[in-house]
């Protein structure tokens, strides 16, 4: 039997295992919901040895554990690596869900005519890591699979992957292979493939400013003392200038900047502003002069405030001038930036831009570093061809604004480069309220990820 004889046939199958796995809450940023990453952790474990692997492990780290799994099928054949989560964000805000997020279903939309799996995790990143164990399955059952195949499969990686490094460090010779395949982005459209040839770093804070000693009555006191919300707002404010420059010093220093060539490259990347706007609902478009939109969100560095809270934000009217704001603020960083040397730049920034009637403090979160990825490496080439077997059409490379920072960790503790193979789409509402996967772009997945084994062993050769 072919592979994709053999996809066609255990469709419904395949189908209803993604179903199973996104019915478990592995969120974990959240502790109320350990007991079901651990359980994710054995499901992900089962999953790889019903499909074929000769041995799987659930792996301890000082946080949640990784799913390691393998399958050598010759010692002289290449080798691939690959990473996914099986972590998730939380549901938040849980009612604007049209269905719950942990009850999976099917339903058809503009884009996804053949119907979208709606369900957290549905594309980032269950129902793209788990195309991997079933095309996996699909090549060990039809005796096809021509590589040897290591998963590693975290459970981190939604809350910065705290603990993964020092696991690639301490199993330098366990995941020795010839490259990583990382099914965790996406393509432009179903019509339009792409591959992601780079990510941004990130740097995440949380800012306090603290005013008076205590909360006080607005109406005894307003006017005559510090209000930290209306600095805490003032001082973000002051954090762009009018050409949306981020004013923080030295925060450009080491920006990579691309040449006119390679920015008539990026051009060339269909993009319709008018449908972005409107796929959004917003008036128009905002960011850094001298940019275009496909530019701002990926070969440039931003900040953005992400959540900001103080005072009082119940029912109601409460006179009140709170004792403290705070803000969490990212910034997305481009190549070459280093996220320690940024967040300290940030931290510096801010304590001298905070007027003497408050204090400041800043708490750095999880960072870390922008990759880029070769797109003149064999492995590229494999899962061009790959793609531009089941799509008709040749991927278009293009760089990505979000990250995945152990991208960056596989090429400085493993030497090995990555290719980022996603099937998602940016309209997937990842992150957001109503996260869905395409069925088709989920068997699209299954069946192209076969083609690239088999031309990177080729290419190989
Ligand atoms: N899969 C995403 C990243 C992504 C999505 C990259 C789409 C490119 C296209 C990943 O799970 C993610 O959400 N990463 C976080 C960073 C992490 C340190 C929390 C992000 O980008 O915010
Ligand atoms: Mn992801
Ligand atoms: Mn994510």
């Amino acid at each position: 039997m072919s592979v994709n004889d053999f996809i066609q046939s255990n469709r419904d199958r395949f189908l209803n295992e993604l179903l199973d796995i996104l019915r478990i809450p592995s969120v974990s940023a959240d502790p109320a919901y350990k007991g079901d990453v651990l359980k994710m952790a054995e499901a992900t474990k089962a999953a790889m040895l019903a499909a074929g692997a000769d041995k799987a492990e659930v792996m301890e780290t000082p946080g949640y554990p990784i799913v390691y799994g393998e399958k050598m099928v010759d010692p002289s054949k290449p080798t691939v690596l690959v990473y996914g989560h099986y972590d998730v964000q939380p549901a938040d805000p849980v009612e604007l869900w049209d269905s719950p997020p942990y009850e999976p279903v099917i339903k058809k939309t503009d884009i996804h005519p053949e119907g979208a799996i709606f369900a957290r995790g549905a594309c980032d990143d269950k129902g793209q890591f788990y195309m991997h164990v079933k095309a996996f399955e699909a090549m060990v059952q039809t005796d096809s699979l021509p590589c040897n195949v290591k998963f590693i499969i975290e459970g981190e990686e939604e809350v910065g992957s705290e603990n993964l490094d020092n696991f690639l460090e301490a199993n330098k010779e366990l995941l020795k292979a010839d490259v990583v395949l990382v099914s965790d982005t996406g393509i432009i459209a179903n019509d339009t493939p792409s591959i992601t040839t780079g990510l941004r770093g990130l740097s995440y804070v949380e800012v306090e400013v603290t005013g008076p000693n205590r909360d006080l009555h607005s109406g005894l006191y307003g006017g005559g003392v510090p209000n930290p919300i209306n600095i805490l707002c003032e001082m973000i404010a002051s954090l762009k200038d009018e050409h949306q420059h981020i004013t923080v010093e030295g925060f450009y220093d080491d920006v990579d900047e691309l040449s006119a060539e390679e920015r008539a490259e990026m051009a060339k990347a269909p993009f319709s502003e008018e449908a972005y706007k409107k796929s959004i609902g917003i008036g128009d478009v905002e960011g850094e002069s001298g940019y275009s939109v496909p530019e701002r969100v990926s070969i440039r560095p931003t900040l953005d405030v992400n959540g900001i809270w103080g005072g009082y934000i119940g029912k109601g009217a409460k006179t009140v001038i709170a004792s403290k704001a705070y803000a969490k603020i990212s910034m997305r960083l481009v190549p070459n930036q280093d996220s320690e040397t940024i967040t300290n730049l940030f931290q510096s920034h801010f304590e001298k831009i905070a007027p003497k009637s408050v204090s400041v403090k800043v708490t750095p979160h999880h960072g870390g570093e922008a990759a880029v990825t070769p797109t003149d490496s064999v492995a590229y080439k494999a899962a061009s061809m790959a793609m531009e077997e089941t799509y008709g059409k040749k991927p278009i490379p293009v760089r990505s604004g979000g990250s995945i920072p152990i991208v960056a960790s596989f090429e400085s503790i493993l030497g090995l480069k990555t290719v980022l193979f996603g099937f998602g789409l940016d309209s997937d509402a990842i992150h957001s309220p109503n996260e869905h996967y395409g069925v088709f772009n989920y068997f699209q997945g299954i069946k192209t990820i076969p083609l690239f084994y088999k031309y990177f062993d080729q290419l190989k050769k």
